[in-house]
């Protein structure tokens, strides 16, 4: 086997997804029932425990699959794969620290990144290597590159560059003014997230070339626009995470219409895709066709979210309650993680052509995935309403008033977290399974 690290990494993505699902299903018990499993982990830890994990799922799932791609697919001679088994140790030791100091309660870290900001040194190290790895990889050795490249290139890039962004904050500079402070720290999380979109956005495209085995796909006018838009959407399509801090309104208008279009060209592109396909390319790649096609539903439902939280009549009630949560798992799971598994299911049926797809769990695991993710999201939504109405329409009702009300809606998320939790391990499973059996 040539480059086994590649999939080392995403065996670990899928093992970060069952826990963090795991992880987010207690959390949802926890809404229910504050007291369970308060004195081992209470929800402050759990919460970042889950995001953790699931973030974690898409890092080392898009840079094990960008891996694999460049190696087993494309046939690329790596400039180190000595490098990549360096840069996977580096963010298996880190992952391992990460989740002990979580544990020992040491958080010393910001939303998203919890943990302590010393760890970032090696995740940057990581990184670093992954860059260095990649360029060295296909720079003047790749001409005419197709689109996928260059959002993987800029991807890993902007990764860097925001990831210490993210960490501005621990200096005084930074730190001992609010304005500044909270202006760096959400920015650096829109870029951030933008970076990671780059390389799972042009997974899917990659993907899409590969099924339809057509690398026009990844060549025309259109796909090169949309990665120029990305771009723009990644260095100034912070502004809805900034809503706090006082600017100019037109910066947040242009940042939304660009954000806004970047999806609509999304969904545009794989839609396009889908009906050019023929039946046997949508049978041989059932599941990988699956996931894309499903992605672009939930490009469109949260196309319509966001256009809906964009207005800032609507955006000032929002704000801190479960529709923000619904927005940012909406679009997490809905098209981050549906691209991954479209790209996993790729991957497992290249290594492995027997790997039958029409197993039951798989099938009934996919069928679960869209129906519990599709209630969980709308009942976030509900939550998120009746928050906001307590919040700003309401006098007089305490919060545990509010809190009991909301009761039968958390039962709800819990229910069909539940499901969702349980989808997610059906189809992980067996994809494990194949991974781990193809390695012996
Ligand atoms: C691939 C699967 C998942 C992904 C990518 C994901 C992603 C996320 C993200 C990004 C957040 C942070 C939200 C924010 O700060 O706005 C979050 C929070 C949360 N997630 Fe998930 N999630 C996943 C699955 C689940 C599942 C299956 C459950 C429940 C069974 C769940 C329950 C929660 C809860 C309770 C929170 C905390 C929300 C709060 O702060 O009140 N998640 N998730």
């Amino acid at each position: 086997m040539k480059n086994r690290a590649s999939i080392y990494f995403i065996v670990f993505a899928l093992l970060s997804l069952m826990l963090g699902v795991l992880f987010g299903m207690l959390a949802s018990l926890q809404y229910l029932f504050p007291e369970f499993l308060k004195e081992v982990i209470p929800f402050n830890k759990m919460r970042p425990y889950h995001v953790t994990s699931v973030l974690s799922w898409i890092v080392l799932g898009a840079t094990g699959s960008i891996y694999f791609y460049l190696t087993r697919i494309e046939k690329l001679k790596l400039f180190s794969p000595k490098m990549v088994m360096v840069h996977f140790i580096t963010f298996l030791v880190v992952g391992l620290i990460i989740y002990i100091s979580f544990f020992l309660g040491e958080m010393q870290g910001r939303e998203y990144l919890a943990y302590s900001p010393l760890l970032t040194i090696p995740i940057l190290l990581g990184w670093f290597l992954f860059g260095l790895n990649y360029f060295k990889t296909l720079v003047n050795k790749v001409s005419n590159w197709p689109v996928y490249y260059w959002m993987w290139g800029t991807g890993i890039v902007f990764m860097i560059f925001h990831l210490i962004e993210a960490h501005l904050w621990v200096f005084p500079y930074f730190k001992e003014s609010v304005i500044k402070d909270l202006s760096v720290q959400w920015k650096s999380y829109g870029s951030f997230i933008g970076s990671w979109n780059m390389l799972v956005y042009g997974l899917a495209i990659y993907l899409m070339s590969k099924i339809k085995d057509d690398e026009n796909v990844a060549r025309g006018k259109l796909v090169f626009f949309f990665y120029f838009l990305g771009l723009v959407n990644l260095m100034f399509g912070w502004a809805h995470h900034t809503y706090i801090i006082p600017m100019q309104p037109w910066i947040r208008v242009v940042a939304y219409i660009i954000s806004m279009t970047e999806w609509v060209i999304l969904a545009h592109i794989i839609l396009t895709w889908k009906r050019s396909l023929n039946q046997e390319q949508k049978v041989e790649s059932s599941m990988s066709y699956r996931f894309l096609v499903t992605a672009d539903f939930w490009v469109f439902l949260n196309l319509f979210l966001a256009l809906l939280l964009s207005i800032p009549a609507i955006n000032f009630f929002t704000h801190g309650t479960h529709i923000t949560v619904a927005h940012s798992m909406g679009t997490t799971i809905g098209i981050n993680t549906t691209i991954l598994l479209a790209s996993v299911f790729f991957i497992v049926s290249k290594l492995n052509p027997e790997f039958n797809v029409n197993r039951f769990l798989i099938q009934k695991g996919y069928l679960l995935f869209k129906i519990s993710l599709l209630l969980f999201w709308i009942l976030l939504l509900v939550a998120g309403i009746k928050k906001s109405h307590w919040m700003y329409f309401s006098e007089n009702v305490l919060f545990s008033e509010m809190q009991e009300n909301l009761h039968l809606v958390y039962a709800g998320i819990l229910v069909f977290g539940i499901g969702l939790t349980m989808s997610i391990i059906m189809l992980a499973v067996p994809l494990l399974k194949n991974l781990i059996v193809r390695r012996k």
